[in-house]
């Protein structure tokens, strides 16, 4: 009897316990209702009655071993599954909110402006940022001696006083993909053009010397006024939702005649302003003898966008600046 106990002792500390499945087993064979210590138990039946106190005693710290075993090995494979966070991580602590990333704001302004552009009928292209003389200004009917041609707003990238036709310069607007298009596409043409754009202005709450564009272009048969008008109070209500404050008001650009701008109420502390948000107008004759369009046969309408003022206004920022800082606390407010 004696020495079957021992026996039992022995297998049950030369047990291996590795793995989740070595314990079940080890479970199994010696702790379960029918496993071997229990059995063991069941024998006490036939040990003679002077003998039980000493069998006994022997069998429960055989049943202590084996508890003692499991306990052990199951402390043991916990502790291992922990290591992976590191053992001296607390996962009782609430968990940190962890940011995913999101658009920033000009990226989320521009996606809203195409997609109502794209919705009013206009197809997407663009242009280079490096542009010519001609492009830029030239064929946009700027007389040779425009201020907009001095060095006091535009990045001249080349600069001859002698043949001022071979400057480069990096684009003051988006005007000149309309160029481009026009050289390339018959009428009708009905596009929007968004970019980036430079100007060598200083850097205030207002101004950068970097901005962002996007740049309207119909050119068809019998386009009007009243059609650039309808779109622009169309674009204003799509953007800002139909109860928006704006106005159009006459301007002047070199390109179009007649020229316009429109303004959106912008509401804040202070009472409130409007803000210059675009520049209109019909094409210019000019404009169109400069790429061989017939002006006896098509009119049609520009436009140019600030995406910066519309993004501004559109996400309640108020200076420029915070758009090109990329501070991750501003840009974790548009998540
Ligand atoms: N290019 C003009 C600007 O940058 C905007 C404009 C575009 C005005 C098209 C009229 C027509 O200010």
């Amino acid at each position: 009897m004696i020495e079957s106990i021992e026996s039992l002792k022995q297998e049950i500390t030369a047990f291996t316990i590795q793995t989740e499945e070595d314990l079940e087993e080890f479970r199994l064979q010696f702790l379960s209702r029918n496993g071997k210590v229990q059995d063991m138990f069941k024998m006490m039946g036939s040990v003679p009655n002077d003998q039980k106190a000493k069998v006994g005693k022997a069998m429960n710290e055989v049943k202590t071993i084996a508890q003692n075993r499991f306990d052990e090995a199951k402390e043991n494979l916990s502790e291992k599954k922990s290591v992976s966070f590191g053992a001296a991580d607390d996962i009782s602590l609430p968990v940190l909110p962890s940011y995913t990333g999101s658009l920033h704001p000009l990226t989320s302004a521009l996606k809203e402006m195409k997609q109502i552009f794209l919705r009013l009928g206009f197809n997407i292209a663009d242009g280079p940022e490096l542009e010519d003389d001609f492009h830029n200004f030239t064929a946009l009917n700027f007389p040779p001696d425009h201020p907009a041609r001095d060095m006091q707003d535009t990045f001249f990238v080349r600069r001859s006083e002698e043949r001022p036709q071979d400057n480069l310069v990096m684009r003051t607007h988006t005007s000149p993909v309309q160029i481009r298009l026009m050289k390339v596409k018959e009428p009708p043409i009905r596009s929007i053009m968004p970019g980036r754009v430079y100007r060598n202005e200083a850097v205030t709450a207002k101004s950068y010397f970097q901005f962002n564009q996007v740049e309207g272009l119909y050119v068809d048969e019998r386009v009007t006024l009243g059609e650039l008008i309808e779109t622009l109070v169309m674009f204003a209500k799509l953007m800002y939702g139909s109860d928006v404050k704006y106005r159009v008001r006459p301007s002047f650009f070199p390109f179009t005649e007649p020229s316009m701008e429109m303004d959106i109420w912008w509401d804040n502390e202070n009472g409130g302003q409007w803000l210059e948000i675009l520049g209109a107008g019909m094409v210019d004759p000019n404009v169109f003898d400069a790429v061989d369009v017939d002006s006896e046969k098509y009119t049609g309408f520009a436009f140019g966008m600030g995406v910066d003022r519309i993004a501004l206004l559109r996400y309640g920022i108020d200076d420029i600046r915070t758009l090109y800082e990329n501070d991750i606390r501003v840009l974790r407010q548009f998540t």
